[in-house]
């Protein structure tokens, strides 16, 4: 993205953009990982330590996306050169703008619906060890029960449109050759 509403438009999405993309994209894909090995360990200390650090680093995820968000919202994107715009059918436009916007969503209920899970099953969020972060939801196992799967199912989507969009993003470099990744990659203007 993303250019403030006065700059020129570069075609190219600003450094701080390009930054927040890839560092947000390799940690979110680390927290895919770590998430679905974790889970499936034998209680340990080891188990137990792999646990904090998927949270504290969720809880820096969610807050990252909120400054992500608040640059996107005050910064412009590049628009899409028109013969790219032109060669996309309407469902691939629908298809393009609607994936980056459900990303942005989960990017907030991933997290959140972690966080609540963890107050629920009676384990509140300790950033690091040193700062206590509130429950916003009770002590309760029947809702702890639902908010690990809501947590889990939202997860996963994550993962499966995290596919679709890279597979997309190689599909513009490799097939259509349209210069489409070239616009998150950083470089000179
Ligand atoms: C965007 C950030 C996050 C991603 C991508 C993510 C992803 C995942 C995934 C894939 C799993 C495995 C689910 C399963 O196989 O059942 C998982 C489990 C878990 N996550 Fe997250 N998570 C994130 C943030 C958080 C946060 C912020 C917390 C808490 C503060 C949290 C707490 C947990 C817990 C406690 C489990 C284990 C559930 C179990 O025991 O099965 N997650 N996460
Ligand atoms: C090999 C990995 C990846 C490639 C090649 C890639 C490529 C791209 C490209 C080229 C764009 C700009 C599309 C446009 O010009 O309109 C983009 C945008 C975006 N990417 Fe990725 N991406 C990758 C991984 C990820 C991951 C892992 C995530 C999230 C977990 C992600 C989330 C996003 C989001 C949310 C946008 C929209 C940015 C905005 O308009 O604010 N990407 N990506």
């Amino acid at each position: 993205m993303q250019r403030s509403p006065s700059a020129p438009d570069t075609g190219r999405y600003s450094t701080t953009a390009i930054a927040l993309h890839w560092l947000l994209g390799l940690v979110l894909v680390g927290l895919l990982g770590l998430g679905a090995y974790m889970s499936d360990l034998p209680f340990s200390p080891q188990r137990l330590k792999l646990y904090n650090w998927h949270k504290w680093t969720g809880v820096a995820v969610l807050t990252l996306s909120l400054v992500r968000l608040l640059w996107r919202l005050s910064h412009r994107p590049p628009v899409l050169p028109a013969a790219i715009e032109q060669a996309m059918p309407d469902w691939q436009k629908w298809a393009h703008h609607g994936t980056h916007i459900a990303l942005y969503v989960l990017f907030f209920a991933v997290p959140l619906a972690g966080w609540a899970y963890s107050s629920a099953a009676g384990f509140p969020v300790v950033f690091l060890g040193l700062v206590p972060l509130p429950d916003f939801v009770p002590v309760r196992e029947s809702l702890a029960d639902a908010l690990k799967l809501v947590h889990a199912t939202l997860a996963f989507t994550l993962a499966g449109l995290v596919l679709v969009h890279i597979a997309a993003a190689l599909k513009h470099q490799w097939i259509d050759n349209d210069g489409l990744l070239r616009r998150m990659l950083p470089g000179r203007r």
